[in-house]
């Protein structure tokens, strides 16, 4: 599986997304699309994008019941994405109709990966508001063995997990982890962050870096920075 640095588009149109990709001439970094574009732009802003020839994750975190959601994975895979993701906590029954609904008429599938718990959610909200009783990293754990079990590919989690999902639930799980920074640069709300060549030792396969890059004075720079600390 070959590791790569995701850049998070986390713009609201076509024009703001179309004009930082044209900064990046011939080169074509791999991108997380999520609901805000998505939502904004519907469908067709994905095929263009993948048109230019990037690479897509396509950030929409399903979580509905598993019939809806195996309707709108085979919707999705129709627009040639490269991986998906949904909420662990729709069950291992959703996340097993959301696999079968993504296999295209060929048998090519793109990845899909599960969100555990949101790195926004704390143990302690966790615990009191959503009743789930057990700490924060045995959720994270379970829900990835969860999503392994049904024949996921891997789950989003902080850098910092990866070393722990890879323990529990094989080498081979993917790990594609945000919260990502340089060295000497701002965290911005991100709490649990580490560098592109920490989350590399952490096993990290994917970084997924927004800010870092797409508010840098020069986003090629930026990247290429994120590509040789990581990739080493
Ligand atoms: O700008 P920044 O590098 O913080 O962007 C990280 C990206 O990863 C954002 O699109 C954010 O929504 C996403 N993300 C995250 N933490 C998660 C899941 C997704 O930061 N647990």
């Amino acid at each position: 599986m070959a590791s790569d640095v995701i850049i998070a588009c986390d713009f609201s149109s076509r024009r703001e997304v179309l004009e930082f990709l044209d900064k990046f001439g011939p080169q074509k970094p791999f991108l997380k699309i999520g609901m805000e574009l998505f939502y904004a732009e519907g469908p067709e802003i994905i095929q263009e994008i993948k048109n230019r020839g990037h690479k897509i994750f396509l950030d929409l975190k399903l979580h509905d019941i598993p019939n809806t959601v195996k309707k709108a994975m085979s919707v999705l895979s129709r627009l040639d994405i490269d991986m998906c993701n949904v909420h662990a906590a729709g069950t291992a029954e959703m996340m097993k109709a959301a696999v079968e609904g993504l296999v295209r008429p060929d048998g090519t599938r793109p990845l899909i990966i599960a969100v555990t718990q949101l790195t926004s959610t704390s143990e302690e909200r966790m615990q009191k508001e959503l009743l789930v009783c057990e700490s924060l990293e045995k959720t994270v754990l379970h829900y990835a063995q969860n999503a392994k079990n049904s024949g996921l590919d891997g789950v989003v989690c902080s850098p910092l997990e990866s070393e722990k999902v890879k323990a529990y639930c094989g080498a081979d799980f993917l790990t594609v982890t945000p919260g990502v920074r340089f060295a000497e640069s701002s965290s911005d709300d991100q709490v649990r962050i580490t560098t592109p060549a920490k989350a590399r030792g952490f096993g990290s396969d994917y970084i997924v870096v927004g800010r870092p890059i797409t508010a840098a004075d020069d986003p090629v720079s930026a990247y290429r920075r994120c590509i040789e600390e990581f990739l080493g």
